[in-house]
Order: C-alpha cells, then structure tokens, then sequence
C-alpha cells in the first residue's frame, strides 16, 4: 500500500475540489438517510390514525417531501461524480504526463533492458488502475463511512438492539465481496493477457503479411490464432462463472438480512409492547438495504486498492529510474571540430560483447575519418559513444579536448547531424520528416527542404509522388523503397547544417553511381565540416583524410587511401576483392 503514497502529492494538489465532493457526498447522504423516515411516517399513520377524509393530502403531502429528498440526493450526487471522479481524471492526465517525461529522460540502455509492451503498459493500463482508486475508490470511501455514520446513527436512534442484529450479515457481505472481487481481477487479468496475445498475433499477421504470403503461413497464423482465440474463451468463461456468483451471494445476504430485520423486529416489538413500530421496521428494512452496496463495496474497493498499489508499484519503478546519461552543463557552447577518442574500451553488459577495445583516433577540425569494418565490427557503437547514447567503460572521448561527459550534450547534439544505419521515418508527410532534422531555434521552408532533398539525390522520385512534399509515410501511406528512406533521411541530417555530419552505413541500399552523386552533392559540406563516415563498402570513403579500419572491435589498420593501398593488408585486400565485384556487376548490366 506504500506505494499509493506517491500519489499524495496529486491529492494535496486538488485538494480542494476534493473537500467540496466530500462535502456533496455529506450532502446527498443527508437527504438519503431522511428517506426511510417519510416511509416510517406514512405507515405509522397510516396504521394508526387513518382518516379517510384526509388521505389523499396526506398521501401527496408525504409523496412530495419524497420525491423532494430524492431530488436533493439526487442532484448532490451529480456534483459529488462531477467533483471526485474528475480529480481522478485530473491525477490520471498528469500522471500520464509525469511518466512520459520521464520516459524522454531515460536513455539507451533503459530502452534495451525494457520492451515496449510493458512501456506501454505501465502508461496506460497501470494508470487506469491507479485513476480507479483515486475515483471510484475514495468516493465510494467516504460515501460509506459518511452514510455508515448517518445511517447507525439513525437506526440506533430507533432500537439500538436491531441495529446490532440486522447489521450482523454485512461484514461477512465484505468479506465476500472482497474473495469474489479479487478472484474475478485475477481472471479479467487472465483475460486481458490472452487478450494482448492475440492482439500480437494480428498485428504481425499484418505488418509481415508479404512475408506471411511468400512463404504459405496463412495456415500456420490460423492455427496460432485459434489456439489462441480458445484459450481467451476458457478464460473468459472461468471469468463469467465468478461474475455470475457475485449478484446472487449479494441478493442473498440482504434477503438474510431483510429476514432478520422482519423477525427480530417483530419479536421485539411483541417483547417491549409497541415501542418498535410497523414504521420502524420498515425504515430498517430500508437502512439495511441502504448500507448493502456501501458494505459490498468494501470488499470491491479492496481488492482495488490492491490492484491499484501493484500498479503504482511498477510505476514508480519506472519514475525513480535516474538516467544514465545526464547533461552536466548548460553553459552554451560552441563546437570547433575535434574529436578525440583516447583508449575507449565498451562491453555491452546484456550479451558481454567487447564491442571496442582500446580504440584511439583523432578526428582534426574539419577532417573526414572514415571507418571500415565488417559487420559487428562495432562501428555502431562508435558513433553511439559519440553521441553519449552511453558513456564508455573505460578511457576517454573528448569533444574539443573536453571530455565529453562535461560538454553541453543537448548542444553538442544539436550541432550534429547523424544519419542512422537503420532509417527510422515518421508516419506523417515527407516534408515534416525532413524538417524533424530542424533544431528548436532553425526554420525552414519548402525551398530549403526541396534543396536538401536534391541534395539527398531523392527530389527526383518525390517529385513524381501526386502529394510531393505532402505525401504521407508508414501505415495508410506511400512505402518508400529502402534507398528512397535512406536519402530522406539523409536530407533530414543535411537540413540543420550540421557542423558535424555522421553516416552511418546510409548508402548501403543505394547503388554506386547514385552513391556517387550524394557524396559529390555534400563534397561542401564535408569538406567544410568535421565528417565521420561509417562504411562496409571500400568505395563510399575512399577521398576521407584518414581511414581506420576496425575487426572485432580494435583498430587494426589506419591510414589514408593510399597509405593503406600500399601496405597491401585488409584494406587493400577489400579494396581488390570490391574493384573485381563491381566489375562483373557492369559487365553483367552490359
Ligand atoms: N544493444 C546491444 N546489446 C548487446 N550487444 C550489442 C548491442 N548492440 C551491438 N551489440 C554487439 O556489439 C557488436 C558491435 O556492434 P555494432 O552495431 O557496433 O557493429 P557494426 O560494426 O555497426 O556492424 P554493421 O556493419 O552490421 O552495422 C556486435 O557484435 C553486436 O552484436
Ligand atoms: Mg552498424
């Protein structure tokens, strides 16, 4: 239950707006409670003292001040949900809020360690969880303890004796209520899981479905989705046969209840010669009745609290999560143009992997380094080390011979333009995902984005797209090829000037010629700037200053082309074995 106290920062926020539901709640308990006495009035005189003159004002008279206190309770009710439940709605959107920021906090290794599901589900699910204890929980709460005391205090006032008997039944009523609830939040959780297997299975079914189709799977997805659909139906039906206990164990303790009302009333009005009323007897069968849902839900509201402190629980994981990577320095700054890397050793802790060993370089302002390597060679994690995705195990990396865990990061990475190996592109237009490249205080209109889209060498096929610029990617969208993707995100580097440009690997789903082109298009560019370009293919880096090649981790040649060339090792070695393969590639286009 501890972790239920977070909240109590929200509930002080809105503390008001709570006071004043707990007020409507006093409210509309008050004409409530003053209900059954109308009904005790009207059957005691009509048993005593009926008058057939005078009936049919009597009867209008007490229908009225009825339906009066129906009204009263009623439209107090209204404001207590209005109240209540909307500060529930409130806390709910700010803590939704909260955890979103607290998601764009977190960095890399927060993301590999957690999937998405349980990302997601911590912001939805879990929250909704929490908004029910916050609304339904504490209203129905305080409703109970304001009508409990209201309502005892009524009864007492009419035979303190019956009140003790009738009342009995209702703890056990809780207690039930709570066995019940609980099993059936176990169950619909049950539910809910197989629920989100199936929602897995369709979703792939669909997104793979050119996969699913060139290799025959349709039967295969239809066997896994029926298992599946016949799991949530065992599921779900365990689930109705709990629900279908709960009304009818209810029903059946207030009929007890009623039972005893009836019986010990009469008894004890035969016992105490009249001091007990018909009329009392019947506002106690109402007051019973009044305090059996408040008393069912106690058990409800705890196994909700229960529920509710689970998720706050897994929630508040999340939100003590400090960072790995936290900016140090806000101070602005400027970049030069140098990189060093001196002795940078990194293992990824969740596969052991030494992805860098050792690594030493020196990227001089306004240079070119190229690395080349193998795939795994751990080029990637290079550039990730270089932009502080996480911070390396051991030496050092300086950004203008400072070391970069005290360098501005926020700034560092605005000035930087990276172009990642694997695209990632934003289901809306083209031109917002180019513009996306814009830092806050960059603008841009459509004549930028054309030019570095031209630059990018994909104007051409935008162009030709009936929408252009507007033209909208992803689901529902246009699918651009692989090597469309890639130029667009090049664009999207190229449109916030980088002083740094980093491309990694982003020429591989293009042809040579076209990769040509690209690098004679920002050959400004580079050469103004400081350029670190990733590469498997001898031909995309061969005009850097300085070329480093990687194996395993550790730097194993470096030079410039032509130095390496000469020393006839790997590098030459690929350089021959690419020349050959572009060769007959030609040859086979003639
Ligand atoms: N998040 C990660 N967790 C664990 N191991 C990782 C992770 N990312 C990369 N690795 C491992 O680190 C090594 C280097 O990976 P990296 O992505 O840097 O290679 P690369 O040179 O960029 O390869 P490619 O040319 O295929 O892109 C690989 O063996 C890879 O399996
Ligand atoms: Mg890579």
């Amino acid at each position: 239950m501890k972790s239920l106290s977070y909240l109590n920062k929200y509930l002080i926020k809105y503390k008001w707006r709570l006071l004043l539901g707990i007020v409507f709640i006093i409210g509309s308990n008050f004409f409530h409670v003053n209900m059954p006495l109308i009904v005790k009035d009207a059957v005691n005189q009509f048993d005593k003292n009926f008058d057939p003159e005078n009936w049919l004002d009597l009867a209008l008279s007490l229908g009225g001040i009825y339906i009066l206190l129906s009204l009263g309770k009623g439209v107090f009710l209204f404001f207590t949900r209005q109240t209540i439940i909307i500060v529930s709605r409130y806390i709910e959107y700010d803590l939704k809020n909260e955890i979103y920021r607290q998601y764009q906090r977190l960095t890399y290794n927060f993301y590999k360690r957690n999937n998405t599901g349980d990302l997601m589900n911590r912001i939805s699910e879990d929250v909704t969880k929490v908004r029910m204890y916050l609304g339904p929980g504490v209203m129905y709460t305080v409703n109970l303890v304001i009508l409990f005391t209201f309502t005892i205090y009524a009864m007492i006032n009419i035979s303190g004796e019956l009140t003790l008997y009738t009342l009995t039944p209702l703890p056990i009523m809780s207690f039930l209520v709570y066995k019940v609830s609980s099993r059936m939040n176990r169950q619909s959780e049950r539910v809910q899981r197989e629920q989100s297997k199936i929602s897995t299975i369709v979703q792939e079914s669909f997104s793979g479905i050119t996969v699913l189709k060139a290799y025959g799977g349709e039967k295969r997805f239809q066997k896994n989705f029926d298992d599946s659909a016949n799991t949530y139906l065992k599921k779900h039906m365990d689930l109705v046969k709990t629900n279908a206990f709960f009304m009818p164990t209810i029903t059946f303790l207030i009929g007890i209840s009623t039972i005893l009302t009836i019986y010990l009333g009469g008894v004890l009005s035969f016992e105490t010669q009249n001091s007990i009323s018909e009329g009392d007897i019947v506002a106690f069968i109402f007051y019973v009745n009044m305090l059996t849902w408040p008393f069912a839900s106690v058990g409800w509201v705890t196994s909700l609290v229960q529920r509710a402190a689970a998720s706050q629980e897994r929630i508040n994981e999340f939100l003590k999560e400090e960072p790995e990577i936290k900016n140090n320095n806000y101070q602005p700054f400027n970049f030069d143009g140098k990189i060093t890397f001196d002795n940078v050793s990194y293992t990824f802790e969740s596969s052991g992997i030494e992805a860098i060993r050792n690594l030493s370089f020196e990227i001089k302002k306004g240079e070119t380094l190229a690395i080349l390597g193998r795939t795994g060679s751990g080029k990637s994690t290079v550039i990730n080390l270089l932009m502080r995705q996480f911070d390396p195990i051991d030496g050092e990396i300086r950004i203008d011979d400072k070391p970069l865990p005290t360098v501005n990061i926020e700034e560092f990475r605005k000035q930087t333009g990276v172009v990642p190996q694997e695209v990632f592109l934003f289901s809306d237009s083209i031109r917002n995902n180019v513009k996306f490249g814009l830092s806050s205080d960059q603008n841009a209109d459509d004549n930028d984005v054309k030019n570095v889209l031209k630059t990018a060498h994909v104007w051409h096929n935008i162009e030709e797209f009936k929408q252009g610029l507007d033209t909208v990617l992803g689901e529902r969208g246009v699918n651009l090829s692989g090597g469309q993707k890639q130029r667009v995100s090049i664009a999207r580097a190229l449109i916030r000037k980088p002083k740094f440009l980093i491309l990694d690997d982003c020429l591989s789903a293009v042809d040579t010629e076209t990769e040509e082109i690209i690098l004679g298009n920002i050959k400004d560019q580079i050469e103004k700037n400081t350029t670190l370009i990733v590469s498997h293919r001898v031909s995309s880096i061969r005009n850097a200053d300085h070329i480093l090649v990687l194996d395993n981790g550790r730097k194993i040649e470096e030079g410039s082309h032509e130095e390496l060339l000469a020393k006839k090792g790997v590098y030459a070695d690929m350089y021959t074995k690419q020349l050959l393969e572009d060769a007959e590639k030609s040859k086979e286009e003639e």
